[in-house]
């Protein structure tokens, strides 16, 4: 993978999605050996975000620093990107000096021309469209609870064609596993997508399929899954979404739907940052929305190892393309 940009998880072979998840896991011990080991000396990167993040940007930043290398936060009024310089322009001049790009916003197309233009690794850290270093770790945690990927039940519910969805369905896909993307009509992805996908699924065993009735999808699941029901950007469909999206609210008794509540074979995971109680400005009066906090908070949630993975795999992602030894 070296030189390698990660725009989508379509970048990736099957093998080198796994090469990438067992270097994550080698990755983690070293780190909770206290091992230091300059995988990533000398090296730096540009953090260019038009986006907020916690988890994405801290990982990065810590990623890096525990491997040697420096990044550089590049908040959208902190360059000339869009206002004096075109992106063509501002690409090559960060090709010229740093090792790699994390880029995160809105268009993906942005960040397919800054991969054209930068002529370095540029790794996509969230556009509207995908987020693949979220379903890295995800896939990460499923692993570590599961010993395995292929032939485990995720069901994800709420937003269907969301940008952590889609990247879910291509690792799963990839991964030989049977996922469901439980969402009303309006919000479910493209079917001739959804079609190609589920082709590539079944060769590797598995299977991608949409639902629309949430106590049917949950049935049999190893995985529960969700997100926010509006993204950043969609501000405005807030008031819709509340609507549309009531049904497929994580609840304890969809979680004992799935019928592996008792026997210890589930786990809920959300990509955070989660809307489960009434401390944010958004559900101060409204309270939780995809998911109830006794969800958010049972022994079965690993939402923050979910989180902390996303160092490690963010990690071997950064040492897959840049590293100095040909690790994967
Ligand atoms: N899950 C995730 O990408 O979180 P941030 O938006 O905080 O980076
Ligand atoms: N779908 C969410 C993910 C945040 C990590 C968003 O794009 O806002």
């Amino acid at each position: 993978m070296r030189g390698r940009s990660l725009l989508t998880l379509s970048d990736l072979t099957q093998e080198e999605l796994v090469a990438l998840l067992e270097l994550a896991a080698r990755l983690k011990e070293r780190r909770a050996q206290a091992r230091r080991d300059g995988l990533l000396a000398y090296r730096t990167i540009a953090l260019l975000f038009e986006k907020s993040s916690t988890r994405t940007r801290c990982a990065l930043v810590t990623a890096a620093a525990e491997e040697g290398a420096t990044a550089e936060y590049l908040g959208l009024h902190d360059i000339h990107l869009g206002s004096k310089e075109s992106l063509p322009d501002t690409a090559r001049v960060l090709g010229r000096m740093f090792d790699g790009i994390a880029f995160r916003g809105y268009r993906h197309d942005t960040v397919v021309q800054l991969a054209r233009y930068a002529g370095i690794p540029v790794w996509n850290a969230l556009t509207d469209d995908w987020h693949p270093t979220q379903a890295l770790a995800d896939l990460q945690t499923i692993r570590e609870k599961f010993g395995t990927l292929r032939g485990l039940r995720i069901t994800y519910c709420g937003d269907g064609r969301n940008n952590v969805v889609k990247s879910l369905i291509l690792g799963a896909a990839k991964c030989g596993m049977h996922l469901i993307d439980c969402t009303p009509p309006e919000l479910a992805p493209d079917p001739q997508w959804i079609d190609e996908i589920n082709r590539c699924a079944q060769a590797a065993g598995g299977s991608i399929r949409v639902m629309h009735d949430p106590v049917a999808a949950v049935d049999g699941a190893n995985i529960l899954y969700t997100d926010v029901w509006a993204s950043m950007g969609e501000e405005r469909q807030f008031q819709e979404r509340l609507q549309m999206l009531r049904p497929y609210q994580v609840t304890m008794a969809l979680a004992s739907a799935t019928g592996n509540l008792e026997n210890g074979r589930l786990i809920f995971l959300h990509c955070l940052p989660a809307f489960h109680n009434h401390d944010t400005d958004v559900t101060r009066e409204i309270g939780p929305l995809e998911v109830t906090d006794e969800v958010f908070e049972s022994t079965f949630s690993r939402v923050f190892d979910q989180a902390e993975n996303r160092v490690h795999t963010i990690k071997a992602l950064m040492v897959a393309s840049l590293g100095n030894e040909e690790v994967v």
